[in-house]
């Protein structure tokens, strides 16, 4: 019996419209390199990492201008949505992969990943049943709005966690629960609708979200923080 290996997948095949950069924000500069080089330095830097796959979107030319990272591949297979470009990279790489690998999906914009929460994802959740992934409990005091800008609750937070990624599950049961998930925004809600429960690890702020142009400064605050 072989071991299962661990492969990084970063969908990074969207068009990042709230950023409002003239080009898709993965590849928009970012402390010096375009967005995406950070995460695929990160994971073909890695001792842990096997293989890492790139899902990308064939129209786009910033692509050729990647270069080249060992063990790194990629899949121009991009879909019309997150979902869809992460199935359609696992298909691509079915041949490739045993079953039980497990599969790393990380967003090409969260460039603050680094080696050891990798690491620590990897130790918390290589031997669970279902798969897990980072998360941060949520600080803030949350509002449920009435749909036109008032508060109408206050939701308890205690067990509130805000997802991030990496989200690491096994190749053939998260091609298969996102196959048969509508709408998802990450992968862990797949399997939470097949009455499954991913294993939530401590991840950190550093690993945020660069969405707004706003977060670009801070992005590049904790990336330099960092070299
Ligand atoms: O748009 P959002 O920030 O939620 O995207 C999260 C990640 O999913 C990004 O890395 C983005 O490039 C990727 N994505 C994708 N295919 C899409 C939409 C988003 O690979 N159609």
């Amino acid at each position: 019996m072989t071991l299962p290996r661990f492969i990084a997948l970063i969908p990074a095949a969207g068009v990042g419209s709230r950023m409002g950069t003239a080009m898709p924000k993965q590849y928009a500069p970012l402390a010096g390199k375009p967005m995406i080089q950070h995460v695929m330095q990160t994971f073909s830097d890695s001792p842990l990492i096997d293989a890492v796959y790139v899902v990308v979107n064939r129209r786009y030319e910033y692509i050729a201008r990647l270069p080249d990272f060992p063990r790194t591949r990629l899949l121009r297979c991009g879909g019309e949505t997150r979902q869809q470009s992460v199935i359609n990279g696992l298909r691509a790489i079915e041949a490739e992969v045993d079953v039980d690998d497990w599969v790393l999906v990380h967003d090409a914009a969260r460039p603050g990943l680094d080696h050891d929460l990798i690491e620590k994802l990897i130790a918390f959740v290589r031997d669970d049943p279902v798969g897990g992934l980072l998360a941060v409990p949520v600080v803030d005091t949350i509002k449920r709005s009435d749909g036109h800008s008032h508060a109408e609750q206050t939701v308890p937070r205690e067990q509130l966690w805000a997802a991030q990624t990496p989200q690491m599950f096994r190749h053939a049961q998260l091609l298969s629960a996102l196959q048969s998930s509508q709408s998802i925004t990450d992968e862990a809600s797949a399997f939470e609708r097949m009455g499954l429960k991913p294993r939530l690890v401590e991840g950190s702020p550093r690993n945020f979200k660069v969405t707004l142009p706003e977060d670009r400064l801070l992005a590049e605050l904790y990336l330099k923080g960092r070299a």
